[in-house]
């Protein structure tokens, strides 16, 4: 689910500030950073590689998702999402991967004019790319997201961020309008599945039935699911049950990443699916 409400905090401590009164009326909260701090990024290819800090004084970004059946608010203090730049990673990092995904496009203020030219740059040495937009907080949805996608392998908005971005009326006008002959764009849709478009032809892959507890980070854990298929030359209908698996099972936990399955759990989940249906 997208969060309808989102508030920027300038501090920590007014976040704290913004998100005690709903603690006092008993709602549950959970607690995700939203970014580990950046001298702690690390890969599976090389564990012990880190990305280097340009100021060690910034602070890690935090989002404190307030979630109900109802609906959710994030509340995000930026700290060092807003400052990563383009440069801060040089050809010498972007070597020693295989894939960059950004994500929460809208928040990262420095990052996001650079943002074609470091895809452009990666594209160049080899890697793949995606990008996740996340909701626009200023709700102005400017258009030089479009022109990032044109050096995009894969786009990955749910469905407020994609009309929005498109100002299309449904899922499949907004994939029509961003189509540029190279993106492929999934739009997430919730307990709907998620819908994408090849050669013209709409896919549809359902969210699998779960009862779920908290739909934190059901995107991000898509994302997760389909590009662990995609990096592995899965065919697209494959790529999308991966990730709507990932999805439904993030659902499960409370927070964003405690539902996220490993490998092991994600094929035991597709398995047992299968044997169901
Ligand atoms: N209630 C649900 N039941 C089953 N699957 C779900 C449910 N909610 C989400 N999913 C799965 O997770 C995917 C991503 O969820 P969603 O559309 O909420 O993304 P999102 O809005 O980007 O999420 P977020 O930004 O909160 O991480 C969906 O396409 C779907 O496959
Ligand atoms: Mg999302």
């Amino acid at each position: 689910m997208a969060p309808r409400n989102v508030t920027r905090a300038r501090s920590f401590e007014e976040l704290m500030e913004t998100v005690t009164p709903v603690l006092s009326v008993g709602s549950r909260i959970t607690f995700e950073t939203s970014n580990p701090p950046l001298s702690r990024i690390s890969t599976q290819k090389s564990p012990q590689r880190s990305v280097p800090i340009r100021d060690p004084t910034l602070k890690t970004g935090v989002t404190v998702s307030i979630s109900s059946s109802k609906d959710r608010a994030l509340v995000t203090f930026l700290g060092a999402i807003a400052d990563l730049h383009e440069q801060d990673i040089p050809d010498g990092v972007l070597k020693e991967f295989d894939h960059l995904h950004v994500s929460s496009y809208f928040l990262q203020q420095r990052l996001r004019p650079g943002c074609r030219k470091l895809f452009a740059r990666a594209g160049r040495l080899g890697l793949t790319t995606s990008l996740d937009p996340g909701y626009d907080p200023s709700e102005s949805w400017e258009k030089d997201l479009l022109q990032t996608l044109e050096e995009t392998d894969l786009f990955f908005p749910n469905e407020i961020e994609a009309l929005a971005i498109t100002r299309a009326q449904t899922p499949e006008q907004s994939l029509r309008l961003v189509a540029n002959g190279r993106t492929l764009t999934v739009v997430k849709l919730g307990s709907q599945g998620c819908v994408a478009m090849r050669e013209g032809q709409l896919l549809h892959q359902p969210a699998f039935p779960v009862e779920p507890v908290d739909t934190t980070g059901a995107g991000d854990s898509f994302n997760a699911g389909f590009l662990h298929a995609w990096l592995r030359r899965l065919d697209l209908p494959d790529c999308l049950r991966f990730g709507a698996a990932c999805g439904a099972l993030s659902t499960l936990k409370p927070g964003g990443t405690g539902g996220q399955p490993d490998e092991s759990e994600l094929e035991a989940f597709l398995s047992k699916i299968q044997i169901v249906s």
